[in-house]
Protein backbone atom coordinates (compact mmCIF):
# COMPACT_ATOMS: atom_id res chain seq x y z
CA UNK A 1 0.00 0.00 0.00
CA UNK A 2 1.54 3.35 -1.05
CA UNK A 3 0.93 5.85 1.81
CA UNK A 4 1.35 9.64 2.97
CA UNK A 5 4.58 10.72 3.35
CA UNK A 6 5.60 10.59 7.13
CA UNK A 7 4.53 14.23 8.65
CA UNK A 8 1.71 14.95 6.22
CA UNK A 9 -1.99 14.19 6.49
CA UNK A 10 -5.32 13.77 4.66
CA UNK A 11 -7.78 16.70 5.34
CA UNK A 12 -11.42 14.29 5.59
CA UNK A 13 -14.57 15.79 5.17
CA UNK A 14 -15.24 16.36 8.86
CA UNK A 15 -11.63 17.80 9.54
CA UNK A 16 -12.67 20.37 6.20
CA UNK A 17 -15.50 21.54 7.91
CA UNK A 18 -13.73 22.30 11.41
CA UNK A 19 -11.18 23.56 8.87
CA UNK A 20 -13.74 26.00 7.49
CA UNK A 21 -15.24 27.40 10.35
CA UNK A 22 -11.74 28.02 11.81
CA UNK A 23 -11.07 29.98 8.37
CA UNK A 24 -14.34 31.79 8.76
CA UNK A 25 -13.24 33.00 11.98
CA UNK A 26 -10.06 34.40 10.61
CA UNK A 27 -11.92 36.12 7.70
CA UNK A 28 -14.05 37.84 9.84
CA UNK A 29 -12.24 38.85 13.14
CA UNK A 30 -9.10 39.94 10.85
CA UNK A 31 -10.94 41.48 8.05
CA UNK A 32 -12.66 43.21 10.55
CA UNK A 33 -9.43 45.31 11.78
CA UNK A 34 -8.65 45.65 7.77
CA UNK A 35 -6.45 43.14 6.95
CA UNK A 36 -7.01 41.90 3.56
CA UNK A 37 -6.13 38.10 2.15
CA UNK A 38 -2.70 37.28 0.24
CA UNK A 39 -1.97 33.88 -1.29
CA UNK A 40 1.74 33.92 -2.18
CA UNK A 41 3.48 30.80 -4.27
CA UNK A 42 4.05 26.97 -3.05
CA UNK A 43 7.92 27.90 -3.54
CA UNK A 44 10.35 31.02 -3.82
CA UNK A 45 13.68 30.84 -4.52
CA UNK A 46 15.85 29.80 -2.03
CA UNK A 47 17.30 32.79 -1.27
CA UNK A 48 14.21 34.60 0.25
CA UNK A 49 14.24 32.24 3.26
CA UNK A 50 18.25 32.10 3.69
CA UNK A 51 18.55 35.98 3.96
CA UNK A 52 14.94 36.52 4.90
CA UNK A 53 14.68 33.81 7.97
CA UNK A 54 18.39 33.39 8.44
CA UNK A 55 21.48 31.14 7.59
CA UNK A 56 21.79 30.26 11.09
CA UNK A 57 18.59 29.11 11.97
CA UNK A 58 17.71 25.30 12.08
CA UNK A 59 14.57 26.28 9.61
CA UNK A 60 17.35 27.09 6.72
CA UNK A 61 19.97 24.71 8.13
CA UNK A 62 18.06 21.59 8.18
CA UNK A 63 14.25 22.16 7.36
CA UNK A 64 14.11 23.36 3.86
CA UNK A 65 12.66 21.37 1.14
CA UNK A 66 15.26 22.69 -1.12
CA UNK A 67 15.07 21.73 -5.07
CA UNK A 68 16.49 22.54 -8.50
CA UNK A 69 13.98 23.78 -10.76
CA UNK A 70 15.44 21.74 -14.08
CA UNK A 71 17.19 25.12 -15.45
CA UNK A 72 20.20 25.74 -12.39
CA UNK A 73 18.07 27.84 -10.02
CA UNK A 74 17.21 27.09 -6.56
CA UNK A 75 13.86 26.48 -5.24
CA UNK A 76 12.45 26.00 -1.84
CA UNK A 77 9.08 24.53 -0.55
CA UNK A 78 8.35 28.02 2.08
CA UNK A 79 8.21 27.09 5.41
CA UNK A 80 7.01 30.29 6.55
CA UNK A 81 5.03 33.04 5.40
CA UNK A 82 6.29 36.37 6.21
CA UNK A 83 9.35 36.80 3.72
CA UNK A 84 7.06 35.45 1.27
CA UNK A 85 4.84 38.48 2.03
CA UNK A 86 7.65 40.81 2.36
CA UNK A 87 8.81 39.83 -1.32
CA UNK A 88 5.59 40.50 -2.64
CA UNK A 89 5.24 43.83 -0.77
CA UNK A 90 8.13 45.09 -2.42
CA UNK A 91 7.68 43.21 -5.94
CA UNK A 92 3.84 44.71 -6.49
CA UNK A 93 5.32 48.53 -5.02
CA UNK A 94 3.39 48.48 -2.11
CA UNK A 95 5.14 50.84 -0.43
CA UNK A 96 3.17 53.45 -2.27
CA UNK A 97 0.02 52.59 -1.05
CA UNK A 98 -1.57 53.91 2.33
CA UNK A 99 0.50 52.66 5.29
CA UNK A 100 0.06 50.28 7.04
CA UNK A 101 -0.53 47.13 4.70
CA UNK A 102 -2.29 44.72 6.23
CA UNK A 103 -2.25 41.34 5.13
CA UNK A 104 -3.50 37.91 6.02
CA UNK A 105 -3.35 34.52 5.21
CA UNK A 106 -4.39 30.63 5.16
CA UNK A 107 -1.62 28.57 3.50
CA UNK A 108 -0.24 25.91 3.77
CA UNK A 109 4.09 25.33 5.03
CA UNK A 110 6.57 22.99 4.96
CA UNK A 111 9.36 22.05 7.22
CA UNK A 112 11.36 19.16 7.42
CA UNK A 113 11.10 18.49 11.19
CA UNK A 114 10.94 15.10 13.41
CA UNK A 115 6.92 14.71 13.26
CA UNK A 116 4.86 14.15 16.29
CA UNK A 117 1.70 15.30 17.61
CA UNK A 118 1.13 18.79 16.50
CA UNK A 119 4.40 18.98 14.60
CA UNK A 120 4.10 18.01 10.79
CA UNK A 121 5.73 17.93 7.65
CA UNK A 122 3.59 20.03 5.91
CA UNK A 123 1.15 22.16 8.04
CA UNK A 124 -1.26 25.21 7.68
CA UNK A 125 -1.04 28.84 9.45
CA UNK A 126 -3.48 31.34 9.29
CA UNK A 127 -0.96 34.80 9.84
CA UNK A 128 -1.21 38.58 9.66
CA UNK A 129 1.47 40.98 8.74
CA UNK A 130 0.74 44.90 9.18
CA UNK A 131 3.24 46.52 7.52
CA UNK A 132 4.45 50.08 7.44
CA UNK A 133 3.93 50.97 10.91
CA UNK A 134 6.11 51.36 13.95
CA UNK A 135 3.42 52.31 16.22
CA UNK A 136 3.72 49.96 19.58
CA UNK A 137 -0.86 49.80 18.87
CA UNK A 138 0.19 47.80 15.98
CA UNK A 139 1.83 45.23 17.94
CA UNK A 140 -0.56 45.55 20.58
CA UNK A 141 -3.30 45.51 18.14
CA UNK A 142 -2.37 42.08 16.64
CA UNK A 143 -1.56 40.47 19.81
CA UNK A 144 -5.34 41.22 20.46
CA UNK A 145 -6.40 39.59 17.51
CA UNK A 146 -4.55 36.10 17.79
CA UNK A 147 -6.04 36.03 21.23
CA UNK A 148 -9.49 36.92 19.65
CA UNK A 149 -8.73 34.17 16.92
CA UNK A 150 -7.84 31.79 19.37
CA UNK A 151 -10.65 32.62 21.66
CA UNK A 152 -13.17 32.40 18.73
CA UNK A 153 -11.75 29.01 17.69
CA UNK A 154 -12.22 27.55 21.64
CA UNK A 155 -8.68 26.82 22.13
CA UNK A 156 -8.38 26.06 25.73
CA UNK A 157 -5.76 26.23 28.24
CA UNK A 158 -4.07 29.50 26.24
CA UNK A 159 -0.80 31.21 27.75
CA UNK A 160 1.04 34.49 26.29
CA UNK A 161 4.64 35.08 26.81
CA UNK A 162 5.86 38.30 26.08
CA UNK A 163 9.17 39.41 25.56
CA UNK A 164 11.53 42.61 23.23
CA UNK A 165 14.78 41.75 21.38
CA UNK A 166 15.67 45.32 20.63
CA UNK A 167 17.48 46.87 17.82
CA UNK A 168 20.28 44.74 15.73
CA UNK A 169 23.05 46.74 17.21
CA UNK A 170 21.72 46.31 20.99
CA UNK A 171 21.05 42.23 20.02
CA UNK A 172 24.60 42.41 18.68
CA UNK A 173 26.13 43.67 21.51
CA UNK A 174 24.29 41.74 24.20
CA UNK A 175 25.31 38.30 21.66
CA UNK A 176 28.58 39.04 22.49
CA UNK A 177 28.10 39.48 25.91
CA UNK A 178 26.15 35.83 26.14
CA UNK A 179 29.17 34.58 23.89
CA UNK A 180 31.79 35.26 26.55
CA UNK A 181 29.45 34.41 29.31
CA UNK A 182 28.52 30.61 27.82
CA UNK A 183 32.28 30.19 26.86
CA UNK A 184 33.16 30.63 29.87
CA UNK A 185 31.13 27.91 31.01
CA UNK A 186 31.17 25.36 27.64
CA UNK A 187 31.90 22.03 30.28
CA UNK A 188 28.48 22.26 31.10
CA UNK A 189 26.94 23.17 28.12
CA UNK A 190 25.26 20.38 25.89
CA UNK A 191 26.95 19.18 22.72
CA UNK A 192 24.38 21.09 20.37
CA UNK A 193 24.61 24.37 22.42
CA UNK A 194 28.75 24.37 23.01
CA UNK A 195 28.84 23.93 19.34
CA UNK A 196 26.75 26.66 18.03
CA UNK A 197 27.76 29.09 20.62
CA UNK A 198 29.04 31.28 18.36
CA UNK A 199 26.95 31.46 15.56
CA UNK A 200 23.73 31.32 17.43
CA UNK A 201 24.19 31.80 21.22
CA UNK A 202 20.49 32.97 22.01
CA UNK A 203 19.13 29.21 20.67
CA UNK A 204 21.03 28.26 24.16
CA UNK A 205 17.91 29.71 26.02
CA UNK A 206 15.57 27.39 23.88
CA UNK A 207 17.56 24.47 25.51
CA UNK A 208 16.46 21.31 27.81
CA UNK A 209 19.26 19.33 29.21
CA UNK A 210 19.79 20.35 32.65
CA UNK A 211 23.40 21.29 32.57
CA UNK A 212 22.96 24.24 29.57
CA UNK A 213 19.73 25.05 31.73
CA UNK A 214 21.91 25.52 34.86
CA UNK A 215 23.83 27.56 33.47
CA UNK A 216 21.06 29.88 31.78
CA UNK A 217 19.64 30.39 34.91
CA UNK A 218 22.14 33.26 35.79
CA UNK A 219 22.80 34.85 32.22
CA UNK A 220 22.51 37.83 31.27
CA UNK A 221 19.35 39.06 30.00
CA UNK A 222 18.77 41.21 27.02
CA UNK A 223 15.57 42.59 27.91
CA UNK A 224 17.70 44.44 31.01
CA UNK A 225 19.86 45.87 27.47
CA UNK A 226 17.63 47.31 25.60
CA UNK A 227 18.08 50.51 24.49
CA UNK A 228 15.53 54.05 25.90
CA UNK A 229 13.68 54.05 22.88
CA UNK A 230 13.22 50.15 22.21
CA UNK A 231 12.60 49.77 26.28
CA UNK A 232 9.80 52.86 25.52
CA UNK A 233 7.91 50.86 23.04
CA UNK A 234 8.08 47.48 24.84
CA UNK A 235 6.21 49.57 27.71
CA UNK A 236 3.68 51.13 25.64
CA UNK A 237 2.89 47.53 24.12
CA UNK A 238 2.61 46.08 27.96
CA UNK A 239 0.18 49.41 28.79
CA UNK A 240 -1.97 48.85 25.56
CA UNK A 241 -2.57 45.46 26.58
CA UNK A 242 -3.11 45.98 30.60
CA UNK A 243 -5.97 48.60 29.78
CA UNK A 244 -6.93 45.93 27.38
CA UNK A 245 -7.27 43.06 29.87
CA UNK A 246 -5.01 40.89 27.74
CA UNK A 247 -2.93 38.52 30.34
CA UNK A 248 0.50 38.19 29.69
CA UNK A 249 3.80 37.00 31.43
CA UNK A 250 7.29 38.15 30.30
CA UNK A 251 9.64 36.07 29.66
CA UNK A 252 12.96 37.24 28.95
CA UNK A 253 14.38 34.48 27.30
CA UNK A 254 11.63 33.51 24.53
CA UNK A 255 13.43 33.03 21.75
CA UNK A 256 11.70 32.61 18.34
CA UNK A 257 13.56 30.26 15.33
CA UNK A 258 13.56 33.05 12.79
CA UNK A 259 16.53 35.93 12.74
CA UNK A 260 14.74 38.85 11.45
CA UNK A 261 12.64 39.74 14.85
CA UNK A 262 13.19 43.21 16.56
CA UNK A 263 12.16 44.71 19.65
CA UNK A 264 7.99 42.64 20.57
CA UNK A 265 8.35 39.15 20.49
CA UNK A 266 5.78 37.32 21.96
CA UNK A 267 3.88 33.62 21.62
CA UNK A 268 0.34 31.88 22.64
CA UNK A 269 0.69 28.68 24.29
CA UNK A 270 -1.85 25.84 25.16
CA UNK A 271 -1.58 23.09 28.40
CA UNK A 272 -3.39 20.91 26.31
CA UNK A 273 -0.97 20.58 23.62
CA UNK A 274 2.33 19.05 25.21
CA UNK A 275 5.65 18.91 23.85
CA UNK A 276 4.75 21.40 20.59
CA UNK A 277 2.90 23.60 23.31
CA UNK A 278 3.20 26.83 20.89
CA UNK A 279 -0.09 27.29 19.11
CA UNK A 280 0.75 30.77 17.22
CA UNK A 281 3.68 33.50 17.57
CA UNK A 282 5.02 36.68 15.80
CA UNK A 283 6.58 40.02 16.33
CA UNK A 284 8.39 43.01 14.96
CA UNK A 285 10.69 42.73 12.08
CA UNK A 286 11.43 46.68 11.42
CA UNK A 287 14.74 45.15 9.15
CA UNK A 288 13.30 42.40 7.02
CA UNK A 289 12.28 44.60 4.10
CA UNK A 290 15.86 46.03 4.08
CA UNK A 291 17.45 42.78 4.32
CA UNK A 292 15.35 41.79 0.63
CA UNK A 293 16.26 45.02 -1.04
CA UNK A 294 13.32 46.68 0.00
CA UNK A 295 12.46 50.23 1.06
CA UNK A 296 13.03 50.67 4.89
CA UNK A 297 9.79 50.06 6.76
CA UNK A 298 8.93 48.74 9.73
CA UNK A 299 6.49 45.96 10.39
CA UNK A 300 5.12 43.52 12.43
CA UNK A 301 3.07 40.11 12.43
CA UNK A 302 2.09 36.50 13.95
CA UNK A 303 0.97 33.09 12.75
CA UNK A 304 -0.85 30.47 14.41
CA UNK A 305 -0.74 26.56 13.12
CA UNK A 306 -4.41 25.39 11.95
CA UNK A 307 -3.76 22.17 13.24
CA UNK A 308 -2.51 23.43 17.03
CA UNK A 309 -5.46 25.39 16.70
CA UNK A 310 -7.83 22.54 16.35
CA UNK A 311 -5.88 20.44 18.56
CA UNK A 312 -6.20 22.89 21.43
CA UNK A 313 -10.12 23.52 21.17
CA UNK A 314 -10.15 19.62 21.40
CA UNK A 315 -11.80 17.31 18.91
CA UNK A 316 -16.54 17.83 18.79
CA UNK A 317 -18.07 15.69 16.75
CA UNK A 318 -19.09 17.82 13.36
CA UNK A 319 -22.39 19.02 13.13
CA UNK A 320 -24.12 16.11 10.71
CA UNK A 321 -24.30 17.53 7.18
CA UNK A 322 -27.97 18.82 6.62
CA UNK A 323 -29.66 16.85 3.87
CA UNK A 324 -33.36 17.80 2.81
CA UNK A 325 -34.06 14.95 0.71
CA UNK A 326 -32.79 11.41 0.11
CA UNK A 327 -34.13 10.09 -3.39
CA UNK A 328 -34.63 6.51 -2.61
CA UNK A 329 -35.57 4.34 -5.74
CA UNK A 330 -38.06 1.68 -5.92
CA UNK A 331 -37.24 0.34 -9.28
CA UNK A 332 -34.17 0.60 -11.14
CA UNK A 333 -36.11 2.36 -14.09
CA UNK A 334 -37.30 5.30 -11.75
CA UNK A 335 -33.27 6.40 -11.89
CA UNK A 336 -33.70 8.65 -14.82
CA UNK A 337 -37.01 10.36 -12.67
CA UNK A 338 -34.85 10.70 -9.48
CA UNK A 339 -31.65 11.98 -11.37
CA UNK A 340 -33.41 14.68 -12.48
CA UNK A 341 -35.35 15.41 -9.11
CA UNK A 342 -32.16 15.31 -7.36
CA UNK A 343 -30.78 18.13 -10.02
CA UNK A 344 -34.23 20.14 -9.72
CA UNK A 345 -33.56 20.27 -5.97
CA UNK A 346 -30.43 21.40 -5.47
CA UNK A 347 -31.14 24.30 -8.11
CA UNK A 348 -34.25 24.91 -5.87
CA UNK A 349 -31.54 25.34 -2.91
CA UNK A 350 -32.03 22.25 -1.26
CA UNK A 351 -29.39 19.65 -0.08
CA UNK A 352 -30.27 16.56 -1.95
CA UNK A 353 -28.38 12.85 -2.43
CA UNK A 354 -29.64 10.23 -5.14
CA UNK A 355 -29.32 6.73 -4.46
CA UNK A 356 -25.90 5.77 -6.32
CA UNK A 357 -25.80 2.14 -3.97
CA UNK A 358 -28.13 -0.45 -5.48
CA UNK A 359 -29.79 -0.93 -2.26
CA UNK A 360 -32.58 -2.81 -1.67
CA UNK A 361 -35.67 -0.33 -0.67
CA UNK A 362 -35.61 -0.97 2.78
CA UNK A 363 -31.66 -0.38 2.83
CA UNK A 364 -32.20 3.04 1.43
CA UNK A 365 -34.56 4.00 3.95
CA UNK A 366 -32.16 3.03 6.86
CA UNK A 367 -29.21 4.79 5.08
CA UNK A 368 -31.58 7.68 4.47
CA UNK A 369 -32.18 7.76 8.27
CA UNK A 370 -28.39 7.47 8.64
CA UNK A 371 -27.58 10.49 7.26
CA UNK A 372 -30.16 12.45 9.24
CA UNK A 373 -32.28 13.17 5.57
CA UNK A 374 -35.39 15.16 6.72
CA UNK A 375 -37.55 13.99 3.79
CA UNK A 376 -37.33 10.71 1.40
CA UNK A 377 -38.86 10.61 -2.11
CA UNK A 378 -39.35 7.07 -2.97
CA UNK A 379 -39.59 6.82 -7.07
CA UNK A 380 -42.07 4.76 -8.66
CA UNK A 381 -41.90 3.37 -11.95
CA UNK A 382 -44.58 5.32 -13.14
CA UNK A 383 -43.30 8.61 -12.47
CA UNK A 384 -44.60 8.76 -8.97
CA UNK A 385 -42.82 9.42 -5.86
CA UNK A 386 -44.04 9.27 -2.25
CA UNK A 387 -43.11 11.37 -0.15
CA UNK A 388 -41.94 9.97 3.70
CA UNK A 389 -41.30 13.07 6.28
CA UNK A 390 -38.73 11.02 8.25
CA UNK A 391 -40.15 13.11 11.44
CA UNK A 392 -43.34 12.17 11.74
CA UNK A 393 -43.34 8.87 9.55
CA UNK A 394 -46.23 9.84 7.48
CA UNK A 395 -45.97 9.77 3.61
CA UNK A 396 -47.92 10.73 1.10
CA UNK A 397 -48.17 10.08 -2.94
CA UNK A 398 -47.29 13.03 -5.25
CA UNK A 399 -46.48 13.55 -8.55
CA UNK A 400 -42.58 14.03 -8.81
CA UNK A 401 -42.94 17.75 -10.32
CA UNK A 402 -44.52 18.69 -6.94
CA UNK A 403 -41.70 17.04 -4.75
CA UNK A 404 -39.47 20.21 -4.40
CA UNK A 405 -42.31 22.78 -3.70
CA UNK A 406 -43.61 20.04 -1.19
CA UNK A 407 -40.48 19.39 0.98
CA UNK A 408 -39.51 23.36 0.82
CA UNK A 409 -43.39 24.16 2.16
CA UNK A 410 -44.31 21.07 3.91
P1 LIG B 1 6.61 30.17 13.76
O1 LIG B 1 6.61 30.33 15.24
O2 LIG B 1 7.76 29.47 13.16
O3 LIG B 1 6.45 31.63 13.16
O4 LIG B 1 5.30 29.43 13.34
C1 LIG B 1 4.04 29.90 13.75
C2 LIG B 1 3.15 28.75 14.17
O5 LIG B 1 3.08 27.77 13.15
C3 LIG B 1 3.64 27.99 15.39
O6 LIG B 1 3.26 28.63 16.59
C4 LIG B 1 2.92 26.66 15.22
O7 LIG B 1 1.59 26.76 15.71
C5 LIG B 1 2.86 26.49 13.72
N1 LIG B 1 3.91 25.56 13.28
C6 LIG B 1 5.22 25.83 13.07
N2 LIG B 1 5.87 24.72 12.67
C7 LIG B 1 4.95 23.73 12.62
C8 LIG B 1 5.00 22.33 12.26
N3 LIG B 1 6.12 21.73 11.85
N4 LIG B 1 3.85 21.62 12.35
C9 LIG B 1 2.69 22.21 12.74
N5 LIG B 1 2.59 23.52 13.07
C10 LIG B 1 3.70 24.27 13.01
C11 LIG B 1 6.41 31.93 11.84
O8 LIG B 1 6.28 31.11 10.98
C12 LIG B 1 6.46 33.40 11.56
N6 LIG B 1 6.36 33.59 10.10
C13 LIG B 1 5.36 34.13 12.30
C14 LIG B 1 5.35 35.61 12.03
C15 LIG B 1 4.53 36.26 11.17
N7 LIG B 1 6.16 36.51 12.55
C16 LIG B 1 5.88 37.69 12.06
N8 LIG B 1 4.90 37.55 11.20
Amino acid sequence: MIRAPRGTFDVLPDDAARRRTLEAHAERILGAAGYGQIETPTFEATELFARGVGEATDIVRKEMYTFDDGGGRSLTLRPEGTAPVCRAYIEHGMHKLPQPVKLWYLSSFFRAEAPQRGRYRQFWQVGAEAIGSAAPETDAELIVLLADLLGAVGAKGVRLRLSSLGTPETRAEYREELKLYLHARESRLSEDVRERIDQNPLRAFDATDPGTRDVMREAPLLLDRLDPQDAAHFAQVRELLDTGGVGYEIDPSLVRGLDYYTRTVFEFESDVLGAQSGVGGGGRYDGLMEELDGPATPACGFAAGVERMLLAAGEPPAPPDHVDLFIALAKPNGAGTGFELSRAARRAGLSAQLELAGRSLKGQLKHADRIGARYVAIVGDDGHVSLKDMESGQQRELDAADVVQAVRKP
